[in-house]
């Protein structure tokens, strides 16, 4: 991990390594191949913004081994400024593509109370898709509030707010390349 980048003062603690993650892609990415080996192809939902560096990973690793992917993402608003689960879903943007009979595969950041995705997977279930499924890469199985039926993750960590590889605390530390917890005096500026 490189040192000395502007955010390095800021994480208190790294809990998943970009190498633990690009491993971890690979696995998932080759398990959902195996899958739906028979599909003609899979169709992976992102949940804007933070699910795009997952995204990006995961859809090339998918698309070199196959079924051939197509990318559609949706934007919805659950956590606003702060750091807890409201519960309230607000689409910003809808999917732009009629996804009937479609292979769909959600692909989340997190899963934290499970609300957000209890809410989506009913809103693609109305969509008349063949299938649904979903690939998270992190889960906190502590803070699960609501039943949700998650096929693919990627890690379970414990119950603590985590910034990096697209996970954001006020629209920052997206960038970090590796997921990780941040020192509490950065909550106090
Ligand atoms: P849920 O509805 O509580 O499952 O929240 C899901 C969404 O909340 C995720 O897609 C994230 O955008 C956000 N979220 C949950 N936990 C964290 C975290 O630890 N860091 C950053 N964002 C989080």
């Amino acid at each position: 991990m490189a040192e000395g980048n502007w955010y390095t003062a800021d994480v208190e603690r790294v809990v998943v390594t970009e190498e633990q993650i690009r491993e971890r892609v690979d696995e998932l990415a080759k398990q959902v191949s195996t899958d739906y080996a028979t599909a003609e192809s899979v169709l992976l939902v992102g949940v804007l913004k933070g699910a795009v560096m997952f995204m990006a990973d995961f859809a090339r690793v998918l698309g070199r081994l196959g079924p051939p992917v197509e990318v559609e993402f949706m934007a919805i608003s659950s956590y606003g400024q702060g750091t807890t689960s409201s519960g309230v879903v607000r689409i910003l943007k809808d999917l732009d593509r009629d996804i009937t009979g479609r292979h769909v595969i959600l692909v989340e950041d997190i899963v934290d109370s499970g609300l957000t995705l209890s809410w989506l997977l009913k809103y693609l279930a109305s969509r008349s898709a063949a299938s649904v499924e979903v690939v998270t890469l992190l889960r906190k199985p502590d803070a699960l509030k609501v039943p949700v039926n998650v096929r693919y993750v990627g890690f379970d960590i414990p119950s603590e707010f985590v910034v990096g590889y697209g996970l954001d605390y006020a629209e920052r530390y997206r960038e970090v390349p590796y997921v990780g917890v941040l020192r509490p005096s950065v909550y106090a500026r």
